[in-house]
């Protein structure tokens, strides 16, 4: 019998039939409950247990620690309601609440970026709103799955029915493929969104920015939304590429210093470029860049990271190494799109 589980602090509930997981039912009800993998590895979704009963599908004890399954905490892409549910999900409370929303769209520009980066825009019959740092699924019809890419825009002024995508190439990829061999300007498709748990989070500690490759999309997205909502926090920034025919909007990145209320800080940082090229900006990878930035900022930083999953491993592990504890660290792991 369908029951309904009830998210706190925030008194949300949705519909539970207890046949698909609470994470799955949650976000069949448009609730953007905070999620990664899906598979119960991440522990991206953890929640507590209120009251009430839930089955495990997989044993939670991979992501969760002793301490937590003792505190009743669960994952719920892992678990199905047993009736009525009380979860505690405290990122829920100030999460952005835009409903998802389903619409068709066009591709109405294209604009290279790099060799392999391309920035699509596309317009949607039916605007809504989004986060800086969330994501919407593309789908082209006669192409497999749908597609995240993370909306490269967090303007405030930015139009609520086009939106713009930053693409990178995957040889041999479909869709990539598909969009990188001609002009695709004209092409219609479906837009779902949005998604995703790389917004800002409410604080006044100083917030450390790393992206790598195309994982600059929402990474601009969230500093143009913090610049426009002047958000009085510190910034530094650090961008990471392999040499300078992988870096882009470098000048929007170095510009929004000029518009900042506190310090912004901004380093591109390239891992490949040849010694003598002239770059004289730093080298190595973004966690290079990280070890030579103040002890007493990366452990007191919140820290948004997005880019290729290598990556975003590396510098977890680095900033959990100085603080193993503590919600401060919020990542999209872009995986190469086929
Ligand atoms: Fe990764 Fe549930 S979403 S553990």
């Amino acid at each position: 019998t369908p029951t309904s589980v009830t998210i706190l602090p925030s008194g949300r509930s949705f519909p539970a039939t207890g046949k698909d997981s609470i994470l799955n039912e949650a976000l069949a009800a448009g609730i953007p409950f905070p999620h990664s993998c899906t598979v119960g590895t991440c522990g991206t979704c953890k929640s507590r247990l209120i009251s009430g009963k839930v089955r495990e599908i997989t044993d939670a004890a991979i992501a969760l620690s002793s301490q937590e399954l003792k505190d009743r905490y669960i994952l719920p892409c892992q678990s199905l309601a047993r009736g009525a549910v009380e979860l505690d999900v405290a990122d829920l409370a100030d999460m952005p609440d835009h409903p998802l929303v389903h619409t068709d769209g066009e591709m109405v520009g294209k604009r290279g970026l790099t060799h392999d980066i391309l920035e699509v825009t596309v317009r949607v019959d039916e605007p809504f709103e989004y986060s800086a740092g969330q994501y919407a699924e593309l789908t082209v019809d006669g192409l497999s799955g749908p597609r995240s890419y993370s909306f490269a825009t967090g303007a405030a002024d930015r139009p609520k029915d086009e939106f713009t995508f930053f693409v990178r190439r995957t040889p041999g990829g479909e869709f990539t493929e598909w969009l990188f061999a001609e002009d695709r300007t004209g092409t219609r498709l479906g837009v779902v969104g949005p998604f995703g748990n790389l917004w800002l989070r409410p604080s006044a500690v100083p917030v450390l920015c790393v992206a790598g490759g195309s994982g600059l999309a929402p990474i601009k997205s969230i500093l143009e939304a913090a610049r426009d909502d002047d958000v009085r926090r510190d910034f530094v920034f650090v961008f990471g590429a392999r040499s300078t025919r992988d870096l882009y909007c470098l000048e929007e990145s170095a510009a929004l210093a000029g518009s900042w209320g506190t310090s912004y800080t901004f380093v591109p940082a390239l891992s490949e470029e040849a010694p003598d090229s002239g770059w004289s900006g730093a080298r190595g990878m973004v966690t290079d860049v990280l070890a030579g930035l103040p002890t007493e900022l990366l452990t007191s930083c919140d820290a948004y990271v997005c880019g290729p999953p290598a990556m975003v491993d590396a510098v977890e592990q680095q900033l959990r190494a100085l603080r193993p504890e503590g919600n401060f660290f919020h990542a999209d792991r872009f995986l190469d799109k086929k």
